[in-house]
């Protein structure tokens, strides 16, 4: 597996506990009819759920298995800085969300930023892989 693969992967592992820390935190407090602050993580769950866990952990998959070249004589992946990119902002977005949680208007006008960071990660991810989409054939060892 790539390096770039275990780095997605594991991130993707740790959103999932802290996601379900969150969320388990979330219905602790609705059951001790609690309403307070701690619903302020409501979208935290959510997005570190969504994009911290299953998308990151999809993407990190992807990014080993998809054929690695269109040309097949080729071993390297192509544009990996861009792959990278998508990882880094990724993660960026999902800490600024979490900071955009706190109190404050200076923390509240985070958010739009860490939507922008994920629609960036989206936009590296995508023009990554997209060259890299091709037919395989039998010879190479797989069906079509
Ligand atoms: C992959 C796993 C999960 C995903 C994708 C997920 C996603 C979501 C989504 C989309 C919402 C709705 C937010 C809204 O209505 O605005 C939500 C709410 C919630 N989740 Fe999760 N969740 C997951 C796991 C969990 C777990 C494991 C727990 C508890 C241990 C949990 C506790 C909650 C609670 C308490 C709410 C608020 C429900 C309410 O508003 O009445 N979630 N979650």
């Amino acid at each position: 597996m790539p390096l770039l693969s275990r780095w997605f992967v594991r991130t993707s592992l740790i959103y999932l506990c802290l996601g379900f820390l969150i969320g388990g935190a979330l219905l602790w407090s609705r059951a001790i009819g609690h309403t307070g602050v701690i619903w302020r993580l409501l979208p935290v769950h959510v997005a570190w759920l969504l994009f911290g866990w299953m998308m990151q952990l999809a993407m990190g998959v992807a990014y080993w298995i998809m054929p690695k070249s269109a040309a097949p004589e080729t071993a390297e992946r192509p544009l990996t800085e861009l792959a990278w990119a998508s990882y880094a902002s990724l993660n960026l977005s999902l800490l600024v969300l979490a900071l955009s949680a706190a109190e404050g208007h200076f923390f509240g006008a985070l958010r739009p930023a860490s939507g922008a960071l994920l629609g960036l990660s989206v936009l590296f991810y995508a023009a990554h892989l997209w060259p890299r989409i091709r037919a395989v054939t039998q010879a190479q060892g797989a069906s079509r």
